[in-house]
């Protein structure tokens, strides 16, 4: 099957269909989208989306923020940028139809997280994300211009070397012409031909055994843009949250925003030590490398599973009303916040590097964009600031329209791209062999390519890695596709870059902490 639209949108979360909402009116969408439409990322964020609003917070205060929690590895124009658009993509957010908290001045109701200097995070509640996803949701199933294929899976992006022409990345000038997009109900391959396509796929949490991340947030745009040959970057800096519940056995690993130690939540060890003071004069709102290596470091010192994260102290109505979530969480499982401590452990949480774009979210790969988490645009360096993602992907998706409808009528299709080739493929009934697999692979990921590194973990990772690669990538070639094989054979892509990537970095920085290159500890 054969299908013609002017933009294709890979992703409905807050990169895709805050995009998708501006080019509709100059041309036909298509949103492909391989769950839910709603079962997103965006649609988990709890702590909101940083902006500078008010006095006393300034744009110059957020830059340094951003600068200091990246650790010297940002792009300082890139930063400027998006923070001083900051305020107006809020503003468009709320123009959409989102409601951020306010208080009874009639101001937004600000909130603080790690690395901030001031209140500057506008939230609903601590559900924002769902927020945001319903509101960009709400809009683009109204919009007669986009269309939604849910449950469809995107395998491949289209370029030059499926007309046979050998490409090289870095050399090559490479062109996008659409995707492969997997329908699996009908187990069809249909060719998406679109004059623009943009990636916003998300992260790749699942890559890790404890992630905060949705099951979909397997790296798929990455590795289809890796195997493009397009250029990939920063991709060691994979930031683990400090605080997940603790409660074995849960995926996703349920988040306990940092807004809560925003709001006056200590950090404590089993039996009830304040540790963080000892790690960083910021205390529990350090920025997050630096919290999740302390609890790291204390868990592994005291042989703990867990710490506690202690808000017994604070006012319980108004804990309960910010934090209704939580709240509601915590009880379902026996424990009632505002009388006992919540026991958290650090999960794998953000993607900072990524499909290296431009200021305008272009990638190395004519005609094809990426916005969000799958996207490295030098706003983060080597550590994401708390909240500054909702606002990266608001950010790049606006500046990647703009530059889109300017381009879009100069584009042509490219109706030589033939249909996906199957033939030699037979059904595969050995489902073990891709479980089996993907938890061997999490495993390997966790223990070796986790919050602390050293070069023999990493070399061990690799010897590892190859062998999974290459059982892997030969039952794909035999196989028919299923989206638990694709998922997988992007799971390893993503692995190998980032363990490379990490081998390459010859020091400690941000998120990428090596006992060979000791920073502290
Ligand atoms: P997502 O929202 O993850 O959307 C990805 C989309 O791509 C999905 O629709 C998915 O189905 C689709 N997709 C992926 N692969 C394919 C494929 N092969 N074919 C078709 N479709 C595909 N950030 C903040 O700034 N503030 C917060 O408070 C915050 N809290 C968070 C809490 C949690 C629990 C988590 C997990 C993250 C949080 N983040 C937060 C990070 C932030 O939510 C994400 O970085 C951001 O939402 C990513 O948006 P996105 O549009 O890039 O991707
Ligand atoms: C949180 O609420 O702690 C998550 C914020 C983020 O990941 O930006």
């Amino acid at each position: 099957m054969r299908k013609k639209v002017d933009f294709l949108v890979i992703g409905s979360g807050i990169a895709g269909l805050s995009y998708a909402l501006k080019v509709a009116d100059y041309g036909k969408v298509i949103i492909v989208t391989k769950s839910k439409a709603e079962e997103t990322a965006t649609k988990y964020a709890q702590g909101g989306i940083a902006a500078v609003m008010y006095t006393p917070d300034t744009y110059e205060k957020h830059i340094r923020d951003t600068l200091i929690a990246g650790d010297d590895l940002c792009n300082e124009k890139i930063v400027r940028l998006t923070i001083t658009q900051s305020t107006e993509r809020v503003k468009e957010l709320i123009k959409w139809g989102t409601n951020f908290d306010k208080k009874e001045s009639g101001k937004y109701d600000l909130a603080k997280e790690g690395g901030h200097s001031e209140y500057r995070v506008l939230h609903h509640k601590d559900n924002t994300g769902f927020e945001i996803e319903s509101t960009l949701l709400r809009q683009a199933k109204k919009h007669p211009n986009i269309e939604i294929f849910e449950n469809h899976f995107t395998i491949d992006i289209i370029t030059h070397h499926h007309l046979g022409i050998k490409i090289y990345r870095k050399t090559s000038n490479i062109n996008c012409f659409g995707a492969y997009v997997l329908c699996p109900q009908t187990n069809t391959i249909i060719t998406v031909l679109a004059k623009i396509t943009l990636i916003a796929t998300g992260g790749s949490g699942n890559l890790y055994s404890t992630t905060t991340n949705p099951s979909i947030a397997t790296g798929d745009g990455i590795a289809m843009v890796y195997r493009a040959k397009g250029i990939i970057e920063n991709m060691e800096f994979v930031q683990f949250h400090p605080t997940s519940l603790y409660n074995p056995n849960e995926s996703p690993s349920f988040l306990i925003t940092e807004a809560l130690r925003g709001f006056g939540a200590v950090l404590k060890t089993i039996d009830g030590e304040d540790f963080m003071k000892k790690y960083d004069e910021r205390g529990c709102l350090a920025p997050r490398d630096i919290v999740a290596r302390a609890i790291d470091n204390e868990m592994k010192l005291r042989g703990d599973e867990y710490v506690f994260l202690d808000c017994r102290h604070l006012n319980n109505n108004e804990l309960i009303n910010h934090f209704p979530t939580i709240y509601a969480k915590c009880l379902s499982i026996g424990i009632d916040i505002t009388k006992e401590m919540i026991p958290v452990v650090p999960a794998a949480h953000y993607t900072c590097g990524g499909i290296k774009v431009d200021e305008f979210a272009r990638s190395s790969i004519e005609n094809l964009y990426a916005s969000g988490e799958c996207a490295s645009t030098g706003l983060h360096g080597a550590n994401r600031l708390a909240s500054n993602s909702l606002l990266e992907s608001a950010v790049f998706s606006h500046r990647a329209s703009q530059d889109s409808i300017s381009k879009i009528n100069s584009i042509d299709f490219c109706d030589e791209i033939p249909d996906w080739n199957a033939e030699g493929t037979v059904m595969n009934e050995e489902m073990i062999l891709i479980t089996q697999t993907t938890k061997e692979l999490q495993s390997i990921m966790s223990n070796y390519v986790s919050i602390v590194r050293s070069n023999l973990r990493l070399k061990r990772a690799l010897d590892r890695l190859r062998i999974i690669y290459r059982e892997t990538e030969d039952l794909y070639n035999k196989s028919i596709l299923t989206v638990e094989i694709c998922e997988l054979r992007n799971l390893i892509n993503v692995s190998y870059l980032i363990i490379k990537m990490a081998m390459e970095r010859k020091e400690s920085r941000g998120l990428h902490f090596s006992l060979d290159y000791p920073k502290w500890l």
